[in-house]
């Protein structure tokens, strides 16, 4: 368990025969969900290390990450995206795989620059955008927009060979504990948790026309994937995939998520003291955001 932070790693998944998920589990036993952070490991002639995880639990990640694939044999390095939950060891992970190409694109590389300034290597990046192919060898890698995301630079990864789609934010859900399959979740549970997660990450979602989000989700479909990878959810397989897209053509008629609020920021911080110091008097509850704004 980091010091700092609720989150553990959980053994890595092997979702097809060259492929591997990198699993953490974030806010376990803080609230009534945790929440996966992952990142992916595509064994074959060229591996591929696909995104970078969060630099808070660095030292395991990378532990784990090279455990998978020898650092030395790594050809590739997908980012989704440059949320920081993708790119937190980007820096470590090109100096251990001298060999590795950054798969990124022009509008990431000026984002990310705010951060690694001039020491992400131009000569070492190949810019790859939605639609756009890697030849790895032993299978192409397709570049393919998904269906929510909360980056204007994502692309997930479609591995043409395993049939493994690397949704990247999208398509996951919240967990009540570690699972593998959503089959241990009640359907329920799983249907709220997966709308949910997709209306946080887009929240421009009812904006859109439903027809033209079917589009989106049809080509998502067309595919043909046997397995959907998450970051942030366990992974679909099968029938899945298409209980998954049923739900997606649901979202443009869907309201924003509801965000949590100072009530909610109240308890959590009520529950936080009481933890700390069960003796210890309530505090007293915070002005509403009303008062505030007055
Ligand atoms: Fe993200
Ligand atoms: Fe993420």
């Amino acid at each position: 368990m980091n010091q700092e932070l609720p989150i553990r790693f959980c053994e890595p998944e092997q979702v097809a025969p060259d492929t591997w998920v990198v699993r953490q589990l974030a806010g376990e036993g803080l609230g009534p969900v945790a929440t996966y952070v992952n990142s992916s490991v595509i064994l074959g002639a060229e591996p591929v290390v696909v995104d970078c995880g969060p630099a808070v639990t660095r030292d395991e990640w990378l532990e784990t990450t090279f455990s998978i694939v020898d650092p030395a044999d790594v050809r590739w390095v997908y980012l989704s995206h440059d949320d920081v939950d993708h790119t937190g060891n980007l820096l470590q992970v090109l100096d251990a795989c001298p060999d590795a190409t950054l798969v990124t694109t022009a509008f990431m590389m000026e984002r990310m620059s705010a951060e690694f300034g001039m020491a992400l290597p131009l000569h070492r990046m190949r810019w790859v955008n939605d639609g756009d192919r890697i030849d790895a060898g032993d299978r192409e890698l397709v570049a393919v927009t998904p269906p929510t995301f909360d980056s204007p630079t994502t692309r997930g990864l479609f591995d043409t060979r395993s049939r493994v789609y690397w949704a990247s934010d999208a398509m996951g859900s919240p967990v009540p504990h570690e699972i593998t399959d959503i089959a241990e979740l009640d359907p329920g549970f799983w249907r709220e948790g997966f709308l949910g997660q997709q209306l946080l990450l887009s929240p421009w979602l009812n904006w859109t026309s439903p027809e033209r989000y079917d589009g989106v989700v049809d080509r998502i479909r067309s595919l043909g994937a046997e397995v959907v990878t998450s970051a942030h959810g366990p992974a679909l397989r099968g029938s899945q995939i298409e209980s998954a897209c049923r739900l997606l053509r649901e979202l443009p008629y869907l309201p924003p998520a509801r965000l949590p609020g100072q009530m909610d920021l109240d308890a959590v911080v009520a529950m936080l003291v009481a933890a700390a110091d069960p003796a210890a008097p309530a505090a007293p509850a915070a002005p509403a955001v009303e008062e505030v704004a007055a």
